[in-house]
């Protein structure tokens, strides 16, 4: 199967066309590229999961283009839940409530709840409206990869496996919605993200983080497995003490590495390989997984300092760990 790049009115209306005959296809959104299907369609879950290699019990997001298209997806739209998408939706965040039978389990890899999101990006929500139903959609990469946050990046892992990727250009966002969970009575954010728990906290007093202990991690099953894993080996340096001790031991190994930081830590490495990759944990979220995407290609090993000196620092860092090897 030849894989194409487009964009424009012609391009969104194959890609309906395409969704509408059960095949998948890959489409921008403000967090990452997903790769979506018909929400009703199993042939279509299927499909997905077999182009990324995605483990089976991995549930997919449903994507629909507003409000009131939501219970589309379920019938216990809470209060919680409405307050949570008039506060930040179109945006990324992803809630989890109780699914309509319509809902294949091939879809919510047999769970009895789905996660719904509404992208704030115009080509995701005028793709899903062409589609008259809601797209599931997982992030656009092979499973375990970096998620890809251009058409570009999409191409790399998808090539040959998927008829049509819609260019809208670069994700602003950068890393993946945050995922509320609103299933149970006290709702905890699954998977955190740049709408964070201060925020929610701000409509949903009794909001907590997932403990990463206890029955959630059955509802949680993207939190358990291996994830954004460049092709090179990544490690986090907590200090800056750390990174350059990893960096000399690197060298003296004929290991070339790269030191991944903010602007003004990177600055501070002078006749190192080094990059800044924003002013702020926002715009390191913006491009984390674009460098690390582009760095894997130059150089043999990555280094990156620890973000966490915020809420979207900590996002930026569930992802980073998850890929990295221990820290130092
Ligand atoms: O920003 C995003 O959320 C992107 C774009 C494409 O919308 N999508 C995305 O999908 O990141 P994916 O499949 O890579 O991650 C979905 C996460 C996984 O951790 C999964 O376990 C969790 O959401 N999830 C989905 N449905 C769930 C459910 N019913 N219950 C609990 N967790 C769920
Ligand atoms: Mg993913």
């Amino acid at each position: 199967m030849q894989t194409f790049i487009k964009k424009g009115k012609e391009a969104l209306k194959e890609a309906a066309e395409l969704i509408k005959n059960e095949n998948i296809v890959a489409f921008p959104t403000e967090t990452v590229y997903g790769l979506g299907g018909s929400a009703f369609s199993v042939n279509s879950a299927r499909k997905i999961f077999e182009a990324k290699g995605r483990p089976a019990d991995n549930p997919l997001i449903c994507h629909v283009s507003k409000i009131s298209d939501i219970n589309m997806l379920t019938d216990t739209v809470t209060d919680s839940a409405y307050k949570v998408f008039e506060a930040f939706s179109p945006g990324p965040i992803s809630v989890v409530l109780k699914k309509k039978d319509i809902v294949p389990l091939e879809v919510t890899a047999g769970l009895d709840s789905v996660g719904i999101r509404i992208p704030n990006h115009d080509m995701a929500r005028e793709f899903i409206d062409l589609c008259g139903v809601p797209i599931a959609a997982p992030s656009a990469n092979k499973s375990s990869r970096l998620s890809p946050t251009s058409a570009e990046a999409v191409l790399e892992d998808m090539n040959g496996l998927i008829p049509l990727i819609l260019d809208g250009g670069s994700s602003s966002v950068g890393i993946e919605s945050t995922v509320l969970s609103l299933v149970n009575d006290k709702p905890i954010i699954l998977r955190p993200g740049i709408i964070t728990l201060k925020m929610l906290s701000t409509v949903l007093p009794n909001c907590t983080n997932y403990n990463g202990k206890g029955d959630e991690i059955k509802a949680s099953p993207g939190t358990r497995h291996r994830h954004y894993k460049p092709l090179v080996e990544l490690v986090v340096g907590r200090s800056n003490d750390a990174i350059t001790f990893l960096y000399n031991n690197y060298k003296m190994l004929g290991i070339n590495p790269i030191i991944v930081a903010t602007n003004r830590v990177a600055a501070g490495f002078k006749g190192y390989n080094a990059v800044g990759i924003g002013d702020n944990n926002n715009e390191v979220a913006r491009n984390i997984f674009k460098s690390l995407r582009e760095l894997e290609k130059k150089y043999d090993a990555i280094i990156t300092q620890d973000f966490a000196t915020d809420e979207v620092g900590e996002s930026v860092m569930n992802r980073v760990n998850r890929a990295s090897k221990d820290a130092i």
